[in-house]
């Protein structure tokens, strides 16, 4: 075949034409958008990535080209050449960049045929998601999802520039590899050269990065995929992309600072928005008590509101018992919510209890400020004017109620708490809240592994006042953790890190991990904080999550090429797939039956 392209230069894209340009000749090559017949005039909407032109065959102008333009069907690929024409008083399309022309085209290049596509090439068109992910070339072909794209494209090119001018080195970090501990399961790879052992995926590149601070790179930067095996939610993707930063010889400030920067630079390109800095902070046990989650969204108030004290002895048994076992009861009020049906409240019960709540019990003040309640008549007068003037109830509200432990409370109503709002439509979509969370507890209590767990990650250093609780009571002990939170979803993540051998080993041991665990796990970093290490910390952000906020989007599906579905298959590919017996044999791994 001959190079079709040879005698046909492109000269515009599909954006560009202006009455400024009329009577130039011009080629253009890109989609077809959609094609109409109008007696004899064909008139095509011609597609590429920057826009679209609307292009005319009429057989005044070429009989032949004319004749040929009539097998031209939606999603054909063209090369056109013509003249740029004022388009007719009455077919100005203002709304159109390129409105105010057609092009007439006298020679046509037909250089691919299509199907037809399994949905339309138009935003406004649904298409099941699943179809939409099977033919991903298809949707990624739309407007809305092109654009989220080049917006993920602006966004990398601002924190590039951004982080190299503040000194930061991008370094690239090993794909296979150990088992580095962010928490989630693993995804493993069998070796062939060594058979019956197993690369590890990165969850995150955290203990590389550390090694390079050692090594004394001073600032590393890497825009990196993570992997990490966990139950899949619409914010979350087995393979997602880290902002992953570190750097030397700084604090907890220091990288705030350089983090808060790179995010107004973000938000500059990419929506030409100014935020203000610095993000307000909150303590870890702060956002607890008065979000009940440890990613609050600002946008709205509804707070939690603890009112054990005031219930402690009341006659209602569900609420005084818990209390003497350790719980508490919290309570939101929802105001000017009292119009609430029997239907919603059951409804909003349904939705407490996925996150554990045994009931969720409610109070509505009706207009004579009377209480009307299937609890009311177990409280106290004196209970009663506590409730009120604590609750701040008036006329119209309605509260809720969770009495449990603390864990379930908070974990319940906060949940509740971004639900109503969303009911209550108090959302504002054009607001970006963020705040930084600080002082997460060090550790947590794992019940079924029964034994501490880090919260963050094993390398977060303990703030200096509380080492010596490590044996103690580690419970109590804060970290020097942090996170970033964007409208209530956490986007990054870091911390200070530990950079003396002595004290990794000492919170290795108090997460169970003993000598001879740690150094077949980590004994590559232990040797290495024996060999000079730097006091050093950093932070990770998810670029899926930014990127999926920036674009007002719902799911980080909608901001990657080719992402996977909840249940961790490509659509398009269908990986994962089963493999060749031959290739399971070099791997020296055999597949029991599956049992469905
Ligand atoms: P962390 O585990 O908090 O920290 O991860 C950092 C950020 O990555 C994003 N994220 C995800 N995004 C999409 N899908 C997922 N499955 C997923 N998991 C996490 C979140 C999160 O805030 N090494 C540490 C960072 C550090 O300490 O510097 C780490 O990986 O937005
Ligand atoms: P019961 O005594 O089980 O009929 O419950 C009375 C009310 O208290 C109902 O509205 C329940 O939803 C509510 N309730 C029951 N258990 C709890 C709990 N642990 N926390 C909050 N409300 C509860």
């Amino acid at each position: 075949m001959t190079d079709l392209l040879e005698d046909l230069k492109r000269t515009h894209h599909c954006c560009e034409l202006k009455d400024t340009d009329i009577d130039k000749e011009v080629v253009l090559m890109g989609w077809v958008q959609n094609r109409r017949d109008h007696g004899g005039v064909i008139f095509i909407d011609l597609r590429d990535k920057e826009g679209i032109t609307q292009i005319v065959f009429n057989p005044e102008v070429s009989k032949q080209v004319h004749e040929k333009a009539q097998e031209i069907r939606n999603e054909y690929v063209l090369g056109v050449k013509g003249k740029v024409t004022a388009r007719p008083d009455d077919m100005l399309n203002p709304n159109m960049e390129t409105g105010a022309i057609e092009v007439l085209i006298d020679e046509l290049r037909i250089f691919s045929r299509a199907k037809t596509p399994a949905f339309q090439i138009d935003d406004r068109v649904e298409a099941s998601e699943s179809i939409r992910l099977q033919y991903r070339y298809l949707d990624l072909r739309r407007p809305k999802l092109k654009n989220n794209i080049l917006a993920r494209h602006q966004a990398t090119m601002a924190i590039r520039n951004y982080l190299d001018n503040k000194g930061f080195i991008d370094i690239e970090t090993p794909f296979l590899t150990k088992s580095t501990p962010e928490g989630a399961r693993d995804y493993l790879v069998p070796s062939r050269v060594n058979q019956g052992e197993f690369y590890a995926l990165p969850q995150s590149p955290q203990l590389f990065k550390q090694l390079l601070m050692i090594s004394g790179f001073d600032k590393y930067y890497q825009i990196v995929r993570c992997f990490r095996d966990e139950d899949l939610r619409a914010d979350r993707q087995p393979e997602f992309t880290q902002i992953d930063m570190e750097l030397s010889f700084v604090d907890e400030k220091q990288i705030m600072a350089v983090a808060e920067g790179m995010i107004v630079a973000i938000f500059k390109k990419v929506l030409n928005l100014d935020l203000v800095t610095p993000f307000p902070q909150i303590t870890y046990d702060e956002a607890i008590s008065r979000f009940g989650l440890d990613r609050p969204d600002l946008r709205f108030g509804l707070e939690l509101c603890d009112v054990s004290d005031i219930v402690k002895d009341a006659k209602l048994k569900v609420f005084a018992n818990v209390i003497k076992n350790g719980g508490l009861v919290k309570a939101i009020n929802a105001k000017g919510c009292a119009s609430f049906t029997r239907k919603q409240i059951d409804e909003l019960t349904d939705f407490a209890a996925v996150y554990k709540a045994k009931g969720l019990a409610w109070i509505k003040i009706k207009e004579d400020a009377s209480w009307q309640s299937p609890i009311a008549k177990f409280f106290t007068d004196k209970e009663t004017d506590d409730l009120r003037t604590r609750l701040d109830l008036e006329p119209g509200d309605i509260v809720f109620f969770v009495a449990d432990q603390p864990k379930i409370v908070n974990e319940a109503l906060g949940q509740l708490r971004n639900e109503l709002a969303r009911r209550l439509e108090l959302i504002s979509e054009d607001t970006y809240e963020f705040i930084w969370v600080t002082h997460f507890p060090l550790v947590e209590y794992d019940e079924t592994e029964k034994r501490y767990q880090a919260l963050h990650h094993p390398f977060t250093s303990p703030i200096e006042e509380d080492i010596d609780k490590l044996s103690s009571d580690p419970l109590s002990i804060k970290s020097r953790a942090y996170d970033l939170v964007l409208n209530g979803i956490e986007i990054g993540g870091g911390s200070i890190r530990i950079h003396s051998s002595e004290l990794q080993e000492n919170v290795l041991n108090c997460l169970g991990i003993d000598k001879e665990e740690a150094n077949e796990k980590f004994g590559f970093l232990l040797n290495a904080l024996e060999s000079g290490a730097p006091p050093h910390g950093g932070i990770a952000f998810g670029l899926d999550r930014l990127i999926m906020l920036l674009c007002k989007e719902d799911s980080i599906r909608n901001v990657i090429a080719f992402p996977k579905t909840q249940k961790a298959t490509c659509l398009l590919t269908e990986a994962p797939s089963k493999t060749s017996t031959r290739q399971l044999q070099e791997l020296a791994i055999r597949i029991s039956k599956i049992e469905e």
